[in-house]
């Protein structure tokens, strides 16, 4: 029986070079070797150099990371980026351009959803998946979908105003 300093069974440890993983990113394909213990956020901003998607609490818990993987929302931060290995991941660089923002880009400018920014990609990347679930019309039943992305400034009802200009319901 080892002593308990000397099992090395729940050490996690990294394959020499690290895992083969390929990742579609806005339609850019990346042959990457990561590090098996690797976020997808950590991914998108420090190896991808994609720093639109913000790290908030790294939890889980404030939305700020969040992306598309294969058309679905996702909490970047949540997500080990060899498990996106093969998929599309499209972050808010990938959503709009400045010379052609997204809808909801748009709306967000002109309804000022926002104040300091730092949780803007979150929202915008949480409702344009909200866009294509199944959602009620009423304010209530976006801000129950969109209560996964908190926002520090408490810009939420503005932000829930151009979520319903972009769905058509006000
Ligand atoms: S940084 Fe991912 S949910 Fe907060
Ligand atoms: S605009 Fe500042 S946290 Fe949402």
């Amino acid at each position: 029986m080892p002593h308990p300093s000397e099992d090395t069974s729940c050490r996690i440890s990294k394959p020499d070079g690290g895992v083969p993983t390929t990742l579609r990113v806005n339609g850019h394909r990346h042959v990457l070797t990561l590090d098996p213990r690797a976020t997808l956020l950590d991914t998108l901003r420090d190896t991808l150099h994609l720093t639109g998607t913000k790290k908030g609490c790294d939890h889980g818990q404030c939305g700020a990371c969040t992306v598309h993987v294969d058309s679905r929302r996702v909490n970047a931060c949540l997500v080990l980026a060899v498990a996106a290995h093969d998929c599309d991941v499209t972050t808010i660089e990938g959503l709009g351009s400045p010379e052609a923002l997204h809808p909801l880009q748009a709306a967000f400018v002109e309804h000022d959803g926002y104040q300091c920014g730092y949780c803007t990609a979150g929202q915008i990347m949480s409702a344009a998946a909200l866009l294509h679930e199944p959602c009620g019309d009423s304010d209530d039943e976006v801000r129950e979908l969109m209560s996964g992305n908190i926002c520090r400034c408490g810009a939420y009802g503005n932000i829930i105003a151009a979520i319903q200009d972009v769905r058509g319901k006000r």
